[in-house]
């Protein structure tokens, strides 16, 4: 089993700090959103491999790194998953993007699939799903078992709340998946919504509620 990696850095804090606040309004919420992505992002693709190449400057050739070889794709998870994407692509503006639509269901929590399209390549991408909150962990566990069907074989998760219930579902569903997490949150409470987390990241990103 992969350790999870909690973003301690000071910027991912501040900013979820800011996220949690109920006076926060949607586009600052998307905004925040965004930007701390972007620094998950950063973390999240720092153990992709290096070649040297040469490369002539101005002045001589210098022998520098590239990425070398691994395709990237990101997965949002619908809807909020969503508001993770542009702030992915800012770093890494040739990734592909899938996209699998899952929603609660009020009543029983679980996940419900209603949508998916994936890049034709999937396979032969290394994947990054994208969801803001980790909660009972369903949505998580789904949408990679998707992916695993489609023979994605290299899957990281990226949330930004997480509750000590989803780390553990999706960590024991698949011990593969490194994840990258804001923060760990208290518990879940009876509808099972993140304590105390930041309400639902999909209504407060598209102001529906
Ligand atoms: C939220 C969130 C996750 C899911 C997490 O989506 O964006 O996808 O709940 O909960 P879980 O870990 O218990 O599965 P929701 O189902 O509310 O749909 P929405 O994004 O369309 O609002
Ligand atoms: N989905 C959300 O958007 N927030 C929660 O706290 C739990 C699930």
């Amino acid at each position: 089993m992969l350790k999870p990696m909690l973003m301690d850095h000071p910027l991912i804090q501040h900013k979820i700090s800011l996220l949690r606040d109920k006076n926060t309004g949607p586009k600052e919420f998307r905004e925040l959103v965004g930007e701390i992505s972007t620094l998950m992002c950063y973390e999240a693709t720092r153990d992709l491999p290096l070649k040297e190449v040469e490369i002539e400057t101005p002045i001589a050739v210098a022998k520098t790194k590239i990425i070398s070889g691994t395709k990237l794709a990101f997965v949002p998870i619908f809807r909020a998953g969503l508001g993770m994407v542009d702030g992915m692509l800012n770093l890494v503006p040739t990734a592909r993007v899938g996209h699998i639509g899952l929603y609660r269901d009020p009543e029983t929590h679980q996940p419900i699939q209603y949508y998916k399209k994936l890049p034709v390549d999937i396979d032969k991408r290394e994947v990054i799903v994208l969801d803001p909150m980790l909660a009972t962990g369903g949505s998580a566990v789904d949408a990679i078992s998707l992916l695993k069907e489609a023979g994605v074989k290299t899957i990281k998760f990226m949330c930004i709340v997480a509750s000590p219930e989803g780390m553990k579902a999706l960590s024991e569903a698949h011990p593969d998946v490194q994840i990258y997490c804001g923060v760990l949150d208290e518990k879940l409470n009876d509808d099972k919504y993140i304590v105390p987390g930041l309400g639902d990241a999909g209504d407060r990103i598209f102001g529906t509620k």
